[in-house]
């Protein structure tokens, strides 16, 4: 029996890369998978679906409150129950502090902070009637050292591990636990971005000499919402090779 049969799993921005990762992870030990993107890949589905387990992608902007709600009560009518989610949709719009536009600030706060906001308000009442519930937010290694040229990306990824904080304190009475991951460098589409040298010298500075890969992401989070992690809340794991420890 996998490690999380019968439970259905909400996860953000999961069309590929980490988000992808982990709706494969969770479907290959038992769970339901409603994910969501801008653009959904119905490679994706096909692929989640080919594990067995119900699996249903949904449309949407994470950073839009409204259509949040609305997606989470048809999620909540499509599966009957949330007892997983997980807030990964993420974006970067790099610049250095004198040169970042407001519209780099304000897009990336929305689309990595507020959707997580977003979310849990939407899903936490829901997980509280069942006295149950794992909420995982991705942050990231920039949230937690900081990262030149990054102030707005790694200001939103410490601000998902205080939310998780606050959420774990907020709720832990009523069965629900929030933790993040701090993944360090992953190789996905958004690190494929960097140049060359970049990705060079982020390798030379890591022990393990590897960037991560997205499945080394997909098994902290799979830990995390099992019951494998069931007396762990308020915490971060960062998974990152060494690179920040
Ligand atoms: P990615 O760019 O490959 O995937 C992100 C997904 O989020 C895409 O499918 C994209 O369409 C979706 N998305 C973007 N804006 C959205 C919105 N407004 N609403 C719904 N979906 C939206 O990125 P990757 O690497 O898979 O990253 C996933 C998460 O992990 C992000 O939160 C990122 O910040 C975090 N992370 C990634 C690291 C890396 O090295 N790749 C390192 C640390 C954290």
């Amino acid at each position: 029996m996998g490690l999380l049969e019968g439970k259905v799993a909400l996860i953000t921005g999961a069309s590929r890369g980490i988000g992808k990762a982990i709706a494969l992870k969770y479907a290959a030990e038992g769970a339901d998978i409603a994910f969501t993107d801008l653009v959904v890949n119905q490679d994706t589905v096909t692929e989640i679906a080919a594990l067995g387990h119900k699996v249903k992608a949904y449309e949407s902007n994470a950073a839009d409150f409204e259509q949040t709600q609305q997606i989470v009560e048809q999620i909540l009518a499509d599966f009957g129950k949330i007892d997983i989610l997980v807030n990964n949709a993420g974006i970067t719009k790099d610049g250095l502090v004198m040169r970042m536009t407001e519209q780099q600030w304000d897009a990336v706060i929305a689309v990595n902070m507020k959707s997580a906001f977003n979310f849990m308000h939407a899903v936490v009442p829901a997980m509280a009637r069942a006295k149950s519930g794992s909420i995982i937010n991705m942050a990231s290694i920039a949230g937690q050292m900081g990262n030149p040229g990054q102030v707005n990306y790694a200001a939103t990824k410490a601000g998902l591990i205080a939310m998780a904080k606050s959420v774990a304190k907020e709720m832990g009475s009523r069965g629900i636990r929030a933790n993040a991951i701090a993944p360090g460098f992953i190789v996905s589409d958004m690190t494929n971005a960097l140049p060359e040298a970049v990705r060079e010298e982020y390798i030379k500075q890591i022990p393990l000499k590897r960037g991560g890969t997205p499945e080394d992401i997909a098994n902290a989070a799979l830990f995390l919402a099992s019951d494998l992690s069931s007396y762990i809340t308020g915490q971060v794991i960062p998974v990152n090779g060494g690179l920040y420890c």
